[in-house]
């Protein structure tokens, strides 16, 4: 097989996986992802990139049937109560919560971010100096992100870069996934504080996404602009 014919095969396989990842209403509860192929699908997540380095996500996977089902009542973009099936929280084979850290991390200089840099970054000091003096002017001049819910939100846009390279990758390995913001974030909060011990000075939920094999196929075609109307060249 020559180069070209081998890079012509890598776009199509990369373009074919796109087509067939939508956003996956109700799975097969009987077929569960082996735990390597989860185990690849986390990893993409690990190695995505994040603002400075900080990866401000932590990952909660609910396999606990009676766990999942504390969302079900405020959770409308994952219980199935639109099309009358146990939706996504009642079937698919992994639930994951992404939680997005708050300012009591991701505020520059905490204590965190300089143990962060230490021993995950393992920068030197001189290093981590430079690096709190940039990462201030980052968020106070630069994208103007303080506050609270600010710096939680931009943590969240952090998080959903490693969701989005989960679901590629899961579509790559012939797996379906769904995205979930359909759900109230203070009802979750609460949940995730009451039964999942997370300190919500520390940590906010972001984002949900659920993986597994469809039940059937997409009631509806892929519909989107044409790459004309997305981009402009300059
Ligand atoms: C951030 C985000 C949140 C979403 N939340 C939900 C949700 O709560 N429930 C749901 O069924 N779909 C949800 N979706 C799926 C979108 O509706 C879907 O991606 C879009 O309509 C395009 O369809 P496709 O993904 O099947 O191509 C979400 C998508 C994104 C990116």
């Amino acid at each position: 097989m020559t180069e070209a014919t081998k890079t012509n095969d890598l776009q199509k396989q990369i373009i074919d996986a796109f087509n067939f990842r939508h956003a996956t209403k109700v799975f097969n509860p009987d077929r569960k992802i082996s735990d390597d192929e989860f185990n690849t699908i986390l990893e993409a997540a690990r190695l995505s990139p994040s603002s400075f380095g900080f990866e401000p996500w932590q990952i909660l996977v609910v396999q606990s049937p009676e766990k999942r089902e504390l969302f079900r009542d405020f959770s409308w973009g994952a219980n199935g109560a639109f099309n009358g099936t146990a939706g996504q929280l009642g079937t698919a084979s992994h639930f994951v919560i992404f939680l997005a850290h708050t300012d009591a991390t991701m505020k520059h200089n905490s204590e965190y971010q300089q143990q962060f840099m230490k021993e995950v970054k393992q920068l030197p000091d001189d290093v981590i100096g430079f690096m709190n003096q940039a990462f201030q002017k980052f968020q106070e001049h630069d994208f103007h992100i303080e506050g609270e819910r600010q710096i939680t939100d931009w943590s969240g846009k952090q998080a959903y870069i490693a969701m989005g390279n989960m679901m590629s990758v899961a579509a790559m390995l012939g797996i379906d996934s769904c995205p979930i913001e359909g759900f109230e974030v203070d009802k979750a909060t609460e949940v995730l504080e009451t039964h999942f011990g997370v300190d919500p000075k520390l940590y906010r939920p972001a984002v949900m996404v659920a993986f597994g094999y469809r039940a059937g196929e997409p009631a509806y075609d892929k519909t989107r602009r044409t790459t004309e109307q997305m981009v402009k060249w300059f």
